[in-house]
């Protein structure tokens, strides 16, 4: 099937234009929303011809950079490219691309380390500014301006609807089959004018198949043939098995004391291999007919729909591994039904999450002995990606979870410390606290019992004597019992490793 037959609106086959021709129309200043969840259906030549135009004005002694706001991280493609020509003034609201990062991180780049779901309300209430350009990709243009969505949806409702101009990338490698997967919901009102989001199961459809977008605003239309670009997941090591058994057993125990049905309840599982080998586990484990409601569907999960442990996943991107979506586009039709991609408004949304009662199990840089969680930031200061939807998840899950091997940078670093460095999720918001080491229940726990389970439990053994001193000497001496803590030594915990040339 060639290109142009994906525009099937014949009205809008005058906007095609090249990438270049279509970047020409994003000036230096100007904010653009684009497309792209994880390596998934994100634009993949505007930015990188943008990337060009930026460098070409910067060796002629011109100023140019625009604000870029996506769903998540993308690829290369775009956050690279756009991070290394020095394109990007702003950014929002996740990313995990190294060149941003280490731009961040020397202070040329701003990052808005954004929850998710507050980034389309964010938007259309008009707390972030004017959206000059939406730049999306789709996979064919139907008649009227309706747009069948790739492989993420994220904020591209959003962009299409707020943006002043639109300007579509329709990727060919995209799966023509993947029309009828999506479920895009129109009716979120502002406040005061809200009503319920009426999901009451995790694979219902409450929308259309369809993105919409008035043609009038389309300027520019440009046809790829490009792959999405995700990275294979490393097969589960020793240490994510010893912490996915450890939740499977907590799993059980729960089922037995009637705090969860035998089929769980849906399952939301967050970014990386940890995760994703926590999925592994629950495929070969002992539960049936599970659902999910999360925010990307993983190779784990593919698994575990391909297994029929899982019956549906709901989510906003398909962040699979090549041979992962090779699989899935050859058996889409198996498939169509039992996934769902929704706005990230909606896959993330809390009053959802709530209502379901998702198990949120959420990766994390460090945890201190109360239960407070680091997701973001490498000794306090350093950006690693950003909090994600793991906040949107955490706090209204049925149980949130938050899992680490018990030691970074192979074992110079305690996983486990006096206090977070930074705070993502708080104490309030952390109920179960896994390592390979073990597994600690914080539920119904004042902060003094909370730091002997987490010492205890989940703690490395080459750290356990430092962090029981800590925390004695805080009980002898901290000026208040509530939350013992001796703030000098607290700080300095992370100080030792940057002084030893670890950080
Ligand atoms: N101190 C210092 N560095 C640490 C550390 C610690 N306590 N823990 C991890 N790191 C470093 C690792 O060494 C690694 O560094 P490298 O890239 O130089 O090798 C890096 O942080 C990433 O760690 P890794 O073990 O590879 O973790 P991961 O791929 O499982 O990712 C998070 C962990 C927390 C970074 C990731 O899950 C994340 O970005 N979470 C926030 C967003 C989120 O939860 N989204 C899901 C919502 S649906």
């Amino acid at each position: 099937m060639s290109n142009q037959s994906r525009i099937y609106d014949k009205n809008l086959r005058s906007k095609v234009m090249t990438s270049q021709e279509a970047a020409a129309l994003i000036p230096s200043g100007a904010t653009v929303g684009m497309s792209g969840f994880t390596g998934s259906g994100y634009p993949k030549d505007i930015p990188q011809a943008l990337a060009q135009r930026i460098m070409q004005a910067h060796e002629a002694g011109q100023a140019f950079k625009i604000e870029v706001w996506t769903g998540a991280s993308t690829a290369p493609e775009l956050d690279g490219a756009l991070a290394k020509a020095d394109g990007i003034e702003l950014r929002l609201p996740y990313q995990s691309d190294p060149t941003s990062r280490e731009r961040i991180n020397a202070g040329r780049m701003e990052y808005i380390d954004l929850h998710l779901s507050h980034v389309p309300q964010f938007v259309s209430f008009g707390f972030l500014g004017k959206l000059d350009f939406a730049v999306v990709e789709v996979t064919s243009i139907l008649e009227g301006g309706r747009l069948i969505p790739a492989t993420s949806v994220g904020n591209n409702k959003t962009w299409l609807d707020q943006a002043e101009k639109v300007i579509l990338e329709v990727n060919a490698w995209q799966s023509e089959k993947l029309e009828g997967m999506h479920d895009i919901y129109y009716y979120t009102r502002r406040p005061p004018g809200r009503q319920p989001i009426p999901i009451t199961r995790p694979d219902e459809r409450i929308g259309i198949p369809y993105l919409l977008c008035p043609p009038e605003k389309i300027v520019a239309i440009v046809e790829t043939d490009a792959p999405d670009r995700n990275t294979p997941f490393t097969p589960p090591d020793e240490s994510s098995h010893r912490i996915a058994g450890h939740i499977l057993e907590f799993l059980t125990y729960e089922i037995k004391k009637g705090r969860l049905p035998e089929n769980l309840l849906p399952l939301q599982s967050g970014v990386g291999n940890i995760a994703n080998a926590v999925l592994a586990g629950l495929n070969e484990g002992q539960f049936n007919n599970l659902t999910a409601y999360t925010e990307v569907l993983q190779d784990g999960m593919l698994a575990m729909l391909q297994s029929g442990k899982l019956l549906s996943a709901s989510a906003t991107a398909l962040s699979l591994s090549p041979a992962a979506l090779t699989h899935l586009n050859e058996n889409i039709d198996a498939y169509r039904q039992r996934v769902i991609l929704r706005a990230q408004g909606i896959s993330n949304h809390p009053e959802v999450i709530r209502r379901l009662g998702c198990l949120a199990m959420n990766a994390m840089i460090e945890a201190d002995i109360y239960g407070n969680v680091n997701s973001t930031h490498i000794m306090g200061t350093q950006i690693m990606n950003g909090i994600g939807g793991s906040g949107d998840f955490a706090r209204n899950a049925y149980i949130s979870f938050f899992m680490t091997p018990s030691t970074a940078k192979r074992g110079a670093i305690s996983a486990i410390v006096p206090m977070v460095s930074h705070v993502d999720h708080t104490e309030h918001d952390v109920q179960v606290i896994v390592t390979e080491q073990g597994l600690a229940d914080l539920r119904g726990l004042s902060p003094k019992q909370r730091a002997l389970q987490v010492i205890e439990n989940c703690a490395h053994p080459d750290y356990k004597p430092a962090l029981r001193d800590y925390y004695q000497r805080a009980l002898a001496l901290s000026p208040g019992k509530q939350t013992p803590h001796l703030l000098e030594e607290a700080f300095s915990w992370h100080l030792g490793y940057m002084r030893t040339g670890h950080m």
